[in-house]
């Protein structure tokens, strides 16, 4: 089973850390695709809790190859935050491979990324101030820095210069902010630069060859399906490509070479930031879900919105990812209701004022923001799960649920989660073989 991607099925922190963790006892080399340090993926080994950003969770295992591939925006200072971090406590990264055509979250995205928030006000994305849009904007545009641009002084000044010949004008004419200095800039990326050169390799090249001689790797996701730029709930969003596809493109691994698609879906719903969320509890069943599941952000702190969960969401990151399995997690947060609303369709509103039932996902944003959850009720239980590791000794009512969110949701439930420690696991099919 050679290349397998994993990858958040709704709005983020599914458990993605977790499940990369799990099926890393059993692959050669973990590739981070997507994103860069918004994402916060926690892996939990005994007492011992990491939150990963940049580095791919992988990194955990000692025996497999960490790769942030091409598609990765990478903050140099935070990359080497997280390897010492991490060293100290005993982590080996000298193994990690960083594509040399990456590109780079210089100091002035940051910057560009929270004066855009601020200037945005109430249309704001609620972003993670990471700079992560104004570097993924740079790419896009043409003016972006890549790795191997750090390694030469005269090209990388030709090219921070034309970065910042227009960043510059609109942060004093238009945000009132000070210049961005082009010769310190320089400097500093040439020293990451100088840091950086024994992890810089052409990680497309490695990662063919590997699945070529049969190794397997994992395409490890950050951010999800909802937050992508092309399908999800635009323009609240992340700027880059989360789905399966992205794990393509961001790698530089063909299609062909991809033997299976892992949507990572909680037993709920949760959101970081602002956009649209049909299934959203704002009252006290909404303060329940975020006390009993611990629903706030691994990188901001920020409460987590909380939802029931929403079966339209999850066919729809069947279809656009193809899924082939789903990790349920945090099953064993819903112990205790008495009894479980799942959304099987929206109410939604169009232009013209009519009011529809759908059950596929709408393309249109201002019906999706439209949309009103259509529930059906699901019996509870009470019974501690977290020590069951077969799905046949789960209460049958638990049961029930897992199987109604399987049928409703278009694809298998493979691996449900029922606590956040490594054995809090059921395997019900295996993710690697
Ligand atoms: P990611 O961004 O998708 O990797 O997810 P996060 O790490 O941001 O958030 C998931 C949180 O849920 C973390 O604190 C995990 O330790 C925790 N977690 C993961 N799986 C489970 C589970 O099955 N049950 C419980 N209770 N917690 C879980
Ligand atoms: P993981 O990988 C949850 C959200 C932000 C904001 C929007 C855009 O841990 O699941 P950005 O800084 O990317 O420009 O912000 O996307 N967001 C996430 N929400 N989990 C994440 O990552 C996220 N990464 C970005 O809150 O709404
Ligand atoms: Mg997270």
């Amino acid at each position: 089973m050679p290349g397998i991607i994993l990858i958040g099925a709704q709005w983020g922190d599914e458990g993605k850390g977790k499940a990369t963790d799990l099926i890393g006892t059993k692959v050669d080399y973990v590739a981070r695709f997507n994103g860069g340090n918004n994402a916060g993926h926690t892996v939990v080994v005994g007492d011992e809790s990491y939150a990963l950003h940049l580095l791919p969770s992988g990194i955990i295992n000692p025996h497999l190859t960490p790769v942030i591939g091409n598609g990765v925006v990478v903050d140099p200072e935070v990359l080497f935050e997280e390897i010492e971090g991490l060293e100290s406590r005993g982590v080996d990264c000298s193994k990690l491979l960083v594509s040399s055509e990456a590109h780079v979250i210089a100091p002035y995205h940051r910057t560009l990324d929270k004066v855009t928030e601020r200037f945005l006000g109430k249309h704001k994305i609620g972003t993670t101030g990471r700079g992560i849009g104004p570097a993924y904007a740079d790419k896009i545009n043409r003016v972006g820095i890549r790795i191997h641009d750090l390694f030469n002084a005269e090209h990388l000044r030709n090219k921070v210069e034309a970065s910042l010949h227009q960043k510059n004008q609109m942060l004093v004419k238009l945000y009132n902010r000070r210049a961005i200095d082009i010769d310190e800039t320089v400097e500093d990326l040439l020293k990451y630069g100088e840091k950086l050169k024994p992890y810089v390799a052409n990680t497309s090249l490695v990662l063919n060859q590997a699945l070529d001689a049969g190794k397997t790797v994992l395409f490890e996701g950050g951010q999800a399906t909802m937050l992508d730029i092309d399908h999800g709930t635009y323009p609240f969003v992340t700027s880059s490509n989360p789905t399966a596809g992205g794990a393509c493109t961001g790698t530089g691994v063909g299609p062909t070479k991809i033997d299976r698609v892992i949507g990572v879906v909680k037993a709920y719903t949760t959101r970081v930031g602002e956009g649209p969320f049909p299934t959203e509890l704002l009252g006290d069943d909404g303060e329940w879900l975020r006390k009993q599941g611990h629903e706030f952000g691994v990188t901001t702190g920020r409460p987590r919105r909380c939802g029931w969960f929403d079966a339209v969401v999850a066919r729809y990151a069947t279809q656009v990812n193809g899924l082939t399995d789903f990790v349920l997690t945090k099953l064993d947060v819903l112990t205790g209701l008495e009894s479980i609303p799942v959304c099987v369709a929206y109410d939604v509103t169009s232009a013209d004022g009519s009011t529809h039932r759908v059950s596929e996902m709408p393309v249109d944003q201002a019906e999706f923001t439209s949309a009103t959850p259509v529930y059906e009720q699901m019996p509870g239980w009470t019974e501690d799960i977290s020590t069951v590791h077969s799905f046949d000794d789960l209460p049958q009512t638990t049961q029930n649920y897992v199987h109604r969110l399987e049928e409703i949701s278009g694809c298998r439930i493979s691996a449900i989660g029922t606590g956040p420690q490594r054995d809090h696991i059921i395997e019900v099919h295996s993710l690697t073989d």
